[in-house]
């Protein structure tokens, strides 16, 4: 999710706004805004489209001795969940009139409800978003004492957030709380600056309070007084950054695919959060706008998709087969868009795109459209071309992917497919108990992540051992084979070295041929059905010389016996096996490549998304 930025002291909020919010670009945005205090009255400019935009819009439309001596304003860089990427939903958002205004990153879950409720009572929405609901809510519980409002509004929200908030009947103050979506604050010389990231603050101090879930905080120019809802107060250590500015902009890590790497736990979490039905055993996916009785109707599923989407469909395969008995066919989109395809109306087209700006997956939802079968996108970015031209879908809720080789993006839609495979598998013959038990296990996805992403110094170590090697076979079996294929993909794509992913069974047909001691062989033997065909495959490639690299379950020593080096994963049932599996092989990939010296966040020839054929 994007950036927040705030400001109270003796300078001129506006230049503190825009340059931590440039330092936010990173993150990848849709719009943004500002809200600016001065002499009781706040002043608002939102703009769709890049800071920049944002600043000349501030200078065509606010007055100079408001945007030159205002000390106290918040600031915005929104990554659109709900609600098109427009400048009514760009934040901040306002209520009372105009005179209170919210910056908000997350996912106010139950905004539905409070949005009805608000309305009832005579509020009036100007946006589609899920925080407009909050700003409204706020003002309802003010009577004098902002912060009290706040805390009374929040215990009324469920979903993630991290926010800022400003009021003219409260000058010389922001109060700023966080659930699930950080906020950091910034201490200086009579002033202090909060924002989402620590990028945004390091150029004015570098001494930082960092807000925990649950907090919620009175900032003014000396400082924070932190609380919890319940208003008792809180003691949250002053701590000194030492990052310098741009590595902050990574959140401390070198690199942004390493730490979207390492944000899967929580990015997966938002993917999750708010679509299991504990009760019924099911996924609440209501973007697909089909009744229970159109997706009992659906005869057959149809993903078009490319790259590392389209290993995430070919995973779908075994998911909606397994659990939907539907079958499914894994399209590249390119060859799709222009073979012609046979399709019925009782058949779902699945376009899967992280940027849902891909031109040949867009090509196929046209394609599938005019051949008259129901289509649905798979996108990360809100309010994408192929997000708007399908018009039904799930977004991923993984946050912006700046890292040209996916990884977060991939889980996040191997997570959906498995939500989308269980709904339809609970609009045929999967019993409620086997869905409870499924989303249950979804439920665990990302603690399970969690803990291959501890194994991270192994990986490097084992990376540091083949990193000099010129050609890498991946082999996996059944609903690992897609996962191969990945594994392989985020090798070659960052590394430069020619990884190839192979069926396991299928290398005895003539690629077994390349096989010598300086070709590594990273066989996924997770221990579901399949794994000891996909182990016998191992021994005759260790009995031709070349090293074997068992991703295995911990605990499987029979695996471990065959294997030159181990990577141990968590136990999961096949279903889970692809997401936690496609962790350690993107470490594997990042650390081959940084010991290569290879440019990750940017490999040579790529692009993050193909708008071309
Ligand atoms: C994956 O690491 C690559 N960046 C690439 O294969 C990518 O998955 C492909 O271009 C599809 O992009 P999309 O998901 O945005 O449609
Ligand atoms: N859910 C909010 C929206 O869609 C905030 C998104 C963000 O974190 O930028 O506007």
């Amino acid at each position: 999710m994007c950036g927040i930025v705030g400001y109270i002291g003796k300078r001129n909020a506006t230049d503190i706004l825009i340059s931590g919010l440039r330092r936010l670009e990173y993150r990848g945005y849709d719009s943004a805004g500002l809200a600016l205090l001065s002499d009781d009255k706040i002043t608002l400019v939102k703009q769709t489209g890049k800071v920049a935009a944002l600043e000349q819009r501030l200078k065509e439309s606010v007055a100079s001795d408001v945007r030159e001596h205002s000390c106290i304003g918040i600031a915005h860089t929104r990554w659109a969940t709900h609600g098109l990427p427009t400048e009514a939903n760009a934040h901040p958002h306002t209520a009372d009139n105009g005179d209170l205004a919210l910056v908000h990153n997350g996912i106010i879950e139950n905004f539905a409800d409070l949005r009805r409720q608000l309305e009832s009572h005579g509020c009036i929405f100007t946006s589609q978003t899920d925080t407009e609901a909050l700003a409204h809510l706020i003002s309802t519980f003010d009577e004098g004492d902002l912060l009290a409002a706040v805390s009374l509004a929040l215990k009324r929200v469920q979903g993630t957030y991290g926010i800022a908030v400003i009021s003219a009947r409260h000058p010389g103050q922001i109060v700023v709380a966080r659930r699930g979506s950080p906020l950091v604050v910034g201490i200086g010389e009579s002033e202090t600056i909060i924002a989402s990231d620590v990028s945004a603050i390091v150029a004015h101090t570098r001494q930082v309070v960092y807000l925990q879930d649950g907090d919620v905080a009175l900032i003014t120019e000396n400082g924070p007084q932190v609380y919890t809802l319940e208003n008792a107060a809180v003691d949250r250590a002053v701590s000194k950054v030492e990052w310098e500015v741009d590595a902050a902009e990574k959140g401390g890590f070198a690199h942004f695919m390493l730490k979207e790497i390492f944000e899967q736990p929580a990015a997966l979490q938002n993917t999750i959060r708010g679509r299991l039905d504990m009760a019924l055993g099911t996924a609440i996916l209501s973007g697909l706008n089909l009744t229970a009785r159109e997706l009992a109707a659906i005869r057959r599923l149809v993903i078009v998709a490319c790259g590392t989407s389209l290993h995430a469909g070919m995973v779908g395969k075994y998911l909606f087969e397994g659990l939907a008995d539907l079958p499914t066919d894994p399209e590249q989109a390119a060859e799709f868009r222009y073979c012609n395809p046979i399709l019925g109306a009782d058949d779902l087209v699945v376009a899967i795109s992280q940027s849902g700006e891909t031109a040949d997956t867009l090509a196929a939802v046209r394609e599938g459209m005019q051949k008259g079968a129901l289509v649905a996108g798979l996108c990360n970015v809100v309010g994408s071309t192929i997000a708007r031209e399908t018009g039904r879908g799930v977004y991923l809720h993984a946050g912006p992917e700046i890292g040209v080789a996916s990884t977060k993006a991939f889980t996040a839609q191997v997570t959906v497919l498995l939500m989308m495979a269980l709904k339809l598998g609970r609009s045929r013959r999967l019993s409620r108990e086997a869905g409870l038990s499924l989303c249950e296990e979804i439920n665990r996805i990302p603690e399970m992540i969690g803990r291959v992403l501890e194994e991270n110094e192994r990986i490097a170590s084992i990376a540091e051992k083949y990193a000099g090697c010129n050609n890498a076979f991946f082999i996996g079996r059944g609903i690992l084979y897609p996962t191969a294929l990945e594994g392989a993909l985020k090798l070659k794509e960052i590394s430069y070295i020619h990884a190839e992913g192979y069926q396991a069974a299928e290398l005895k047909h003539g690629p077994i041929a390349l096989l010598d001691k300086k070709l590594p062989v990273i066989a996924l033997l997770n221990d579901i059905p399949g794994k000891e065909k996909t182990l016998g495959n191992a021994q005759e490639c260790i009995a031709r010389s070349a090293p074997v690299i068992g991703i295995l379950t911990e605990g499987d020593h029979e695996a471990e016996q065959v294997s030159t080096d181990v990577i141990r994963l968590p136990r999961t049932s096949a279903y889970t096996a692809p997401v936690i599996t496609a962790a350690a092989l993107q470490l594997f990939a990042y650390h081959v490549a940084r010991l290569r010296g290879c440019e990750i966040d940017q490999p040579r020839n790529l692009a993050k998304s193909v708008t071309v054929e």
